[in-house]
């Protein structure tokens, strides 16, 4: 069986061929890395191969799908949870596996999220810039106690379920919105419908997949609806938000705070270092430009127990899929919402 590797950085190549030496069919797998993402371009490159290893930033709508069937890929190996990046009946109509890595730490994802919001808070990252200067003065550093505040959470699948325990542990109190509603999280916190949600929130934390029915889920009306002076936090998908909207809200203070993981045109710029070059994404510079704003490149995931598991599932799922033509990963077409999404977004 032979894979590839795409938008291999250093640290994928590391833990992927730790888990490769230690997988048990370790001499009947031959991997192949490429730093380059996979799309329409790049996807010539693939010759001779039965499965690819994708990540958040690959393209794989229709067109590279059609393509990656032309040159006989078998299974695509999701290095990550989300899948909003994949036209998944495209997959189906060729019969290609497609997997992902469902939870590789939930934790992982909800603890950076926490941090995110002390830092947004708390004013962590000002402070950190005036103390190397020598300005330990504390004006504009003011935040608020978080206990007793309420946190509200839409989507308590597995990262918002574990943000939800943390925020709890704060002392605060948690408010969710889940169209899947499940008892796990009664132990943590009462369920409000959306517009509730977002009129009792002091912070909204976002753990809902990127589909049809989410995409701009934060836009010009739902904002409307928030608390004033509301923190919003976003770990999950940048489509979730309409960025524009968000900072018309920030000049207004409508808003009083944003701290963002992942953003909607990332694909051309995360994981990769810009900082020799001039950036053409003017909302994203003017997003940066308010100091109540922080934005980190997708690295929420990023430990070494997450890059572990990443490294091992991935393989596991194409070691079941060689025995079994399928695996308990797969995803399909028929499960409820949070496993279903046939939107063709590239950059989340
Ligand atoms: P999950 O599938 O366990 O949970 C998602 C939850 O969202 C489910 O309970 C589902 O019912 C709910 N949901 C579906 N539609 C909704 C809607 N319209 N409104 C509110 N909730 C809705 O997924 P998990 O593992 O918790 O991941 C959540 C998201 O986090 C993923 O979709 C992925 O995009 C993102 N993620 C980000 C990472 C990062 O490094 N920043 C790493 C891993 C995941």
């Amino acid at each position: 069986m032979k894979l590839s590797v795409f938008s291999a950085k250093p640290y994928d190549k590391t833990y992927f061929e730790a888990a490769h030496a230690e997988a048990a069919s370790s001499d009947s797998i031959k991997v192949t890395y490429h730093d380059f993402p996979l799309n329409e371009e790049t996807v010539s490159f693939i010759k001779d191969t039965d499965a690819v290893c994708a990540f958040v930033n690959d393209s794989l709508h229709g067109a590279v799908i059609d393509m990656l069937a032309e040159r006989g890929v078998k299974a695509i190996l999701l290095r990550c949870a989300g899948f909003n990046h994949v036209d998944l009946d495209a997959a189906a109509r060729h019969g290609i596996m497609v997997a992902n890595v469902p939870s590789y730490s939930p934790e992982a994802v909800a603890e950076f999220a926490v941090a995110l919001l002390q830092t947004l808070n708390r004013n962590t990252h000002r402070a950190y810039n005036r103390a190397r200067e020598g300005n330990f003065a504390l004006n504009g550093l003011l935040g608020r106690t978080l206990h007793g505040k309420t946190v509200g959470i839409l989507g308590v699948g597995k990262i918002g379920l574990a943000t939800a325990r943390i925020m709890k542990g704060f002392g605060c109190r948690v408010i969710a919105f889940d169209p899947f509603p499940s008892k796990a999280f009664e132990e943590y916190g009462e369920y409000r419908d959306l517009d509730t949600l977002l009129a009792e929130s002091d912070v909204i934390s976002l753990h809902c997949p990127l589909m049809e029915k989410t995409k701009h889920i934060i836009n010009d009306q739902n904002i409307a609806k928030m608390k004033k002076g509301v923190l919003l936090v976003n770990t999950s998908r940048g489509g979730l938000i309409d960025t524009k909207a968000v900072i018309k809200a920030l000049k207004t203070h409508h808003i009083g705070g944003v701290a963002l993981d992942v953003y909607e045109g990332e694909g051309d710029l995360f994981y990769d270092d810009h900082s020799g070059e001039i950036i053409h994404d003017d909302v994203l510079m003017r997003l940066m430009t308010f100091h109540n704003v922080i934005v980190s490149g997708h690295q929420a995931f990023f430990t070494v127990e997450a890059l572990t598991e990443i490294a091992e599932c991935s393989l596991r799922n194409l070691e079941e899929f060689m025995k079994t033509g399928s695996c308990a990963n797969a995803l399909g077409n028929t499960d409820k919402g949070a496993k279903k999404s046939s939107l063709p977004v590239r950059n989340v």
